[in-house]
């Protein structure tokens, strides 16, 4: 696709006009174009879900394979009949994670309904869906219908949690990129497969991407199963791990469980992604960092580390430096989604 087939508009949407934006973003998706929407996680490149031709320009303009399907975001758990085939007992388990995790960053991998074309869900009889706590991508959903929307970054580089960030790598391929200000999760939804309750029993759920919404948290309404299977972007669904890079800057990253395993190379310049950017800690004293991008500066928080993690990632690789040498966090709560996105875009995954 060429570069420059659209002057890319960037629409900012604030208190007064949000609603207004919404409608140009509704209208355009209505005539199968796409635009990226924020969300509260990253955000996404939307499509409208049952618009087949509109679905395959979202593969297009993201590079995406076909084989890694889209997920789905739509307006309320009260339209969840319109993507999805859910029997009594799904429905009662989806009502109860829907009750304490929707709108926000959780979704739920269910059987499909035949509405939506094999094209987003990459043939699978299953279907990834979800409510935005994001009120400009809700209120798209409520006037356009179910929108399919994956990370608006080119397939297999870092998410956007910023319109800019949006506009580097979409620049002039879509017509409009709705400015909803900076994500505040940052990092992309959990996503679990659901499974039946039995009835008068906890519904039971399988991690298959770890997210905001934490193991400990789903904990409380849910019992999670081990994954027999877990996904990552760009995998054919039956055979993970396949694909060498996700999430990953174009300097190469590499994660070190112990700074004593870094070996720099003379002449070469190393970029630092520390978790406090701390001058007592080890990370920060183990070399002459060309530059330090602290994930929590001063104060080392996993919550804080996790909502700037991709943002940090950008400012390390637009340095343009050798290597990226990460720091990893405490594999606890969301500290394992962060731990999860450094792993993959990281070299030695
Ligand atoms: O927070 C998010 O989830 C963001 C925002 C925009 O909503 N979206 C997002 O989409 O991260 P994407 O396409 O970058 O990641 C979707 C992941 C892919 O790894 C895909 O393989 C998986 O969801 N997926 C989609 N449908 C699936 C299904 N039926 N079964 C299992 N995994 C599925
Ligand atoms: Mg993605």
């Amino acid at each position: 696709m060429s570069n420059s087939k659209y002057s890319t508009e960037i629409s900012i949407a604030d208190l007064y006009d949000w609603k207004e934006v919404c409608k140009t973003a509704s209208d355009l998706l209505k005539k199968g174009e796409v635009v990226a929407l924020p969300t509260e996680t990253v955000y996404g490149l939307a499509a409208v879900a049952t618009n087949e031709a509109a679905v395959a320009k979202v593969f297009d303009i993201k590079e995406r394979p076909s084989f890694d399907p889209l997920i789905v975001h739509i307006a309320s758990v009260n339209e969840i009949d319109q993507v999805a085939q859910l029997t009594d007992g799904l429905k009662k388990a989806v009502n109860i994670l829907a009750d304490k995790f929707w709108p926000g960053p959780l979704t739920m991998v269910l059987p499909k309904n035949e509405n939506i074309p094999d094209l987003v869900t990459s043939g699978l009889d299953t279907i990834a869906v979800r409510v935005s706590a994001h009120e400009i991508m809700r209120e798209v959903c409520l006037d356009a219908g179910p929108i399919a929307a994956p990370s608006a970054n080119l397939f297999g580089r870092i998410s956007p949690t910023s319109a800019t960030a949006v506009s580097k790598e979409l620049e002039g391929k879509i017509p409009l990129i709705v400015d909803g200000g900076a994500c505040r999760e940052g990092l992309e939804s959990t996503i679990i497969l659901v499974k039946e309750a039995e009835p008068g029993k906890k519904p039971v759920v399988q991690i298959l991407r770890p997210g905001p919404v934490t193991r400990e948290k789903l904990r409380e309404v849910a019992k999670v199963e081990k994954a027999t299977k877990t996904i990552s972007e760009g995998e054919a669904i039956n055979a993970p791990g396949q694909l060498k890079s996700h999430y990953a800057p174009r300097t190469p990253l590499y994660l070190f469980e112990d700074i004593k395993e870094f070996e720099p190379e003379e002449g070469k310049k190393y970029g630092l992604l520390s978790l406090s950017g701390e001058e007592d800690t080890k990370f920060v004293q183990a070399h002459e960092w060309e530059k330090i991008v602290a994930l929590s500066p001063g104060s080392g928080k996993a919550s804080e580390g996790a909502v700037r993690l991709f943002w940090a990632l950008r400012e390390l690789d637009e340095a343009g430096f050798d290597a990226i040498v990460a720091e990893p966090v405490p594999n606890t709560n969301i500290g394992v989604a962060i731990m999860d996105r450094l792993k993959k875009a990281s070299v030695n995954h």
